[in-house]
């Protein structure tokens, strides 16, 4: 499923729907999270008509997400929690390419954007398959659908802007780094935790 070299173990999806407030404050930041990732690009990247376009319209799908995570959130009578730290998503930082040209720097900007993507999806499938909260499940099916496709944006980009950079080659070098790193999660009732 979208290269990625890991897949999680199922058993995840019952830690966090053991604890749906935690999972969905995370998720919650998550999507604000990816609401400014998009905004972000946009900022060092003006000069590329289309791509702020496309970033505008993921900012604002990313915020809608936010707002439907947050109605559930309050639905269900929990509150929103602070921000939690996501460990998977700090060192996928430290993975991107920092120094270099600015294509460079760009390039794996949006490469790294894709790796969360990918990764969210995969998370949001195997919660919208393994819980037995039916709403929840036909929420997150309908996020998994959305993600990929988010997912699937930034890897055109990439591939669109690249100068130098061989994006297949640089983008299975992030599969995998991330192949790696995953193995260490899955146990927390966190999107990436
Ligand atoms: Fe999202
Ligand atoms: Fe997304």
């Amino acid at each position: 499923m979208l290269g990625l070299k890991l897949l999680t173990d199922p058993r995840w999806a019952n830690i966090a729907e053991g604890n749906l407030e935690e999972i969905l404050t995370d998720h919650a930041w998550c999507e604000q999270k990816a609401a400014t990732n998009a905004i972000t690009i946009i900022t060092y990247n003006s000069e590329y008509e289309d791509l702020v376009t496309t970033m505008l319209e993921i900012a604002i799908e990313e915020l809608e997400h936010f707002r439907m995570v947050h109605e559930i959130i309050k639905e269900r009578g929990y509150s929103l929690g602070r921000q939690r730290k996501d460990d998977y998503v700090n060192q996928l930082f430290k993975f991107m390419k920092k120094d270099g040209s600015r294509n460079d720097a760009f390039i794996d900007n949006l490469l790294f954007a894709a790796m969360i993507e990918a990764r969210s999806c995969e998370r949001f499938r195997v919660l919208s398959e393994n819980i037995k909260d039916k709403s929840l499940a036909d929420f997150y099916r309908e996020l998994m659908i959305s993600e990929a496709s988010h997912y699937t944006t930034f890897i055109k980009f990439a591939k669109k802007y690249s100068e130098k950079t061989d994006v297949d080659k640089r983008w299975k070098e992030w599969l995998d780094f991330e192949g790696q790193l995953i193995q260490n999660y899955g146990k927390n009732e966190t999107v990436h935790g």
